[in-house]
């Protein structure tokens, strides 16, 4: 699912906030506050509503399947109260000071603690279980819902928009050129 790609970037740069040894690093509030938005727009109003939706749904029978699915529920609504503490904090009213910096970078390191593992059970485990289950023409269709609602809420461009808008934060906060991240040894 290319949307979990999205999160991974999203994710990517909320840890950048974090704050590195690499020179010139400096906190954002602006670019934690534009993450957040974007998160909120994208993977909590989007993508979380189609897998609380349309997938979720199909596991009802106790067992394993459901109790994963109990739990990745409960991580959709952990996460959005850890947006909506996030836009609070990074939003322009509240001063930025050392207390509220360590704030911020504690929700988002509890946040991404949280995603990468949460997807990736997803993508590994939940996902396959899905597609088995689920005739391949209602499979396809799926799809092609999912596509359209992406138009309706994200204009004409859709999701190839989203992606701009993360690169255009990667390029403000330094992390878009990937080269920098290969090892050079
Ligand atoms: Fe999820
Ligand atoms: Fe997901």
């Amino acid at each position: 699912m290319r949307e979990h790609g999205v999160l991974a970037r999203l994710l990517l740069l909320y840890e950048h906030q974090l704050g590195s040894s690499s020179k010139g690093w400096e906190f954002s509030r602006e670019a934690v506050a534009a993450t957040a938005n974007l998160l909120r727009r994208f993977v909590e109003d989007y993508h979380e509503k189609l897998e609380e939706q349309h997938v979720f749904t199909r596991f009802t029978q106790p067992g394993e399947m459901a109790e994963l699915v109990k739990t990745l529920r409960q991580q959709h609504d952990a996460g959005r109260r850890v947006t909506d503490a996030i836009l609070e904090l990074a939003s322009g009213d509240v001063p930025v000071n050392d207390a509220n910096r360590a704030h911020i970078q504690d929700l988002i390191r509890q946040f991404a603690r949280m995603y990468w593992p949460h997807q990736a059970r997803e993508d590994t485990v939940l996902f396959p279980a899905f597609k088995e289950i689920v005739p391949k023409e209602e499979y396809e269709k799926l799809g092609d819902q999912f596509e359209k609602r992406e138009h309706e809420l994200f204009g004409e461009k859709g999701f190839e928009g989203i992606v701009e808008q993360v690169a255009e934060l990667e390029r403000l906060v330094g992390i878009y050129d990937l080269d920098q991240f290969t090892p050079r040894i």
